[in-house]
């Protein structure tokens, strides 16, 4: 069951997991970004190397120690973190626990933006939409086995199955945000499990390292029937 955590599980296999948020910049002084703390991705990626399997990190701008026996690649933006997830295949899983900006600036400002002297007017920056790594990943020649994340505030299963299948995933991991005690930022999480089944199967709230064993069981369980 999802209970049982084994070492060795994952024995022989290459996991790659991204984790963390991305930093689009604006300025030199200036980007967009968001809360995540990279806390469940970086749990992930030590229950991977707990049970065997030789795990590749790609994380965002976090402040978290690297695991042990982890392989662990620094990246700021969304561009870079999709080319060091490609760099990193051929791999079995790809778990993409990343809070990807959905979009960057346009252009980033070579020197700091400055405001119109005399003049109260606002601004308006121009976005542009990021690449979707999980969706390039689950559509590449060497696809591994995919597994995304959904943070959700409303209609958190109806989004998260939309988002397994949309994106062509073997598992989607649903995560209400909507709570303010769990979620992004904290130590625990309650997480809802849907695979192409689409039965979904309740987590109850733990910690994330907790969580992060008992999802790896239950992803290699999947990958080794
Ligand atoms: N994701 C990704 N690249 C992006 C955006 C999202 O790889 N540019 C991945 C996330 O890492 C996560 C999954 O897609 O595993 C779902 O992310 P989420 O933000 O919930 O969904 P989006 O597809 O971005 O849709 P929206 O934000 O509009 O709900
Ligand atoms: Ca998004």
């Amino acid at each position: 069951s999802a209970e049982c955590f084994e070492r060795g599980l994952l024995a022989g296999r290459h996991v790659l997991i991204n984790a963390g948020p991305t930093r689009e910049a604006i300025d030199p002084v200036r980007y967009i970004s968001n809360h995540s703390s990279g806390k469940m991705g970086f749990a992930l990626a030590e229950a991977a190397a707990e049970a065997g399997a030789r795990v590749t990190l790609v994380a965002g701008p976090v402040n978290l120690p690297t695991p042990p026996r982890v392989e662990r690649v620094d990246v700021i933006t969304a561009v870079e973190m999709l080319a060091a997830c490609e760099a990193a295949l051929p791999a079995d899983l790809f778990i993409g626990s990343a809070a990807v900006a959905d979009y960057r600036p346009v252009t980033c400002a070579e020197s700091k933006l400055k405001k119109e002297p005399g003049s109260d007017a606002g601004m308006t920056l121009e976005l542009v939409r990021n690449p979707d790594i999980l969706a390039t990943l689950a559509n590449h020649p060497q696809r591994p086995w995919c597994v995304g994340f959904a943070a959700e505030t409303h209609d958190v299963l109806g989004y998260a199955t939309d988002k397994l299948q949309r994106k062509n995933l073997e598992l989607i991991i649903a995560n209400d945000v909507s709570s303010t005690s769990i979620g992004f930022n904290s130590d625990d999480n309650a997480v809802t499990l849907i695979d192409r089944s689409l039965k979904p199967q309740a987590l109850p709230q733990a910690s994330k390292q907790k969580l992060a064993r008992q999802i790896v069981a239950f992803i290699a369980d999947k990958l080794n029937a």
